[in-house]
């Protein structure tokens, strides 16, 4: 088969290494004659998996002491709920910075719980920017944002500094930049972009937030009993944080997230270079805002599009097609997305600018 450039929003590429591992020990765990998936979760084998995934998110993101590390189900989706569940007090409100589709199904389920305030937002131009302009209130129990815009290829370059706790989704940026911990009392970020297949979602919490919105949360919601009970308190699923265990591994082997930020940026400035200067394309997204994870741009001219989308596939470029909401196409260029392949996009552009009319 010849070669697939892998370019899907997520579940998305995934290193090579990566994928053989787990395919390895869906065979068998290191030679102990079983698969990964028929064995405990409460075995030495498991227990010292999970200690490593934990471990390695500590040290490759330089996580403080006093903030957990789990690995949960549900997905992000999820996460929008148990955000609000966890840490809107009863009477208290959420804020929101509202920069697209995810933000709008974060503040969705959190007014399932109670006050959402939408402090921001850019939905006025089509999730096309980030708004900055916005001042925190004490009055408000956390602000939510949404680090990375999957769909509309936008990403939070500074964040806000507050006095409140600040919760911010990271599906489709984490590990893919030096960010401080210290400055969000909540991370979450759904496996499937740069961390492992679906099937679990990083939290990165304060501990010291945790248990304040006084309310009754059950069992699987509550970020305090899945703290308590080391992200143990039910079968967690053990394949995709294995794989997600690989994947830190890599991320590590390979440089850490120095690496992995240079060449990300990397990626993007020579894609976004080629968007600029090829008279046949444009970019979507507000040039101080764009994203280094999905980078999202149009045809000029919408009549060449069978054109372009053939010369892609006979090239073997997968997974550009632009989301529904922009249209276009999204190159999502994760951590495992080599070079190589974006300089094939890049020379696929530009002999499409060169062909005649
Ligand atoms: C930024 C962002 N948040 C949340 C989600 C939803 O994640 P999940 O499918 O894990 O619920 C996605 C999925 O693409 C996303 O990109």
């Amino acid at each position: 088969m010849s070669k697939v450039h892998n370019f899907n929003a997520g579940p998305s590429i995934l290193a090579p290494e990566v994928i053989e591992g787990a395919a390895n020990a869906v065979n068998e765990l290191d030679n102990i004659g079983l698969s990964l998936i028929e064995i405990s979760h409460r075995s030495k084998e498991f227990i010292s998996i999970m200690d490593e995934a934990q471990s390695l998110v500590r040290e490759i993101l330089d996580v403080p002491d006093n903030y957990s590390i789990l690995f949960l189900q549900g997905g992000a989706s999820l996460g929008f709920h148990m955000t609000a569940l966890n840490f809107m007090k009863e009477g208290g409100i959420g804020a929101y910075v509202n920069t697209g589709a995810w933000s709008k199904k974060a503040i969705k389920e959190a007014k399932i719980v109670g006050n959402v305030k939408i402090v921001a937002s850019s939905e006025d131009a089509n999730f096309n920017y980030i708004p900055k302009e916005y001042a925190v209130s004490t009055n408000w129990d956390y602000l939510h944002l949404t680090s990375n815009n999957t769909i509309f290829g936008t990403q939070i370059k500074n964040f806000p500094v507050s006095r409140i706790p600040v919760i911010c989704d990271m599906s489709s940026d984490i590990l893919s930049r030096k960010i401080n911990i210290s400055d969000f009392d909540m991370i979450y970020a759904g496996a499937q972009k740069n961390l492992g297949p679906a099937g679990t979602t990083l939290y990165i919490i304060n501990n010291d937030c945790l248990g304040k919105s006084g309310r009754n949360i059950p069992s699987m919601l509550n970020l305090s009993i899945h703290t308590e009970k080391g992200s143990m308190f039910n079968t967690p699923p053990v394949f995709a944080i294995y794989t997600c265990m690989l994947t830190l591994k890599w991320v590590k082997e390979n440089g850490g997230i120095e690496a992995m930020e240079k060449r990300n940026e990397e990626k993007a400035q020579l894609l976004y270079s080629e968007i600029d200067s090829n008279p046949m394309f444009e970019g979507t997204a507000a040039r101080e805002d764009r994203s280094n994870m999905n980078v999202t741009f149009v045809l000029k001219d919408e009549a060449n599009k069978e054109e372009f989308d053939k010369m892609c596939t006979s090239v073997g470029i997968s997974g550009v097609k632009g989301h529904r909401d922009v249209g276009g196409y999204r190159a999502s260029i994760y951590n495992a997305m080599p070079k190589e392949s974006v300089q094939v996009l890049v020379n696929t552009m530009k002999e499409f600018a060169t062909q005649p009319a």
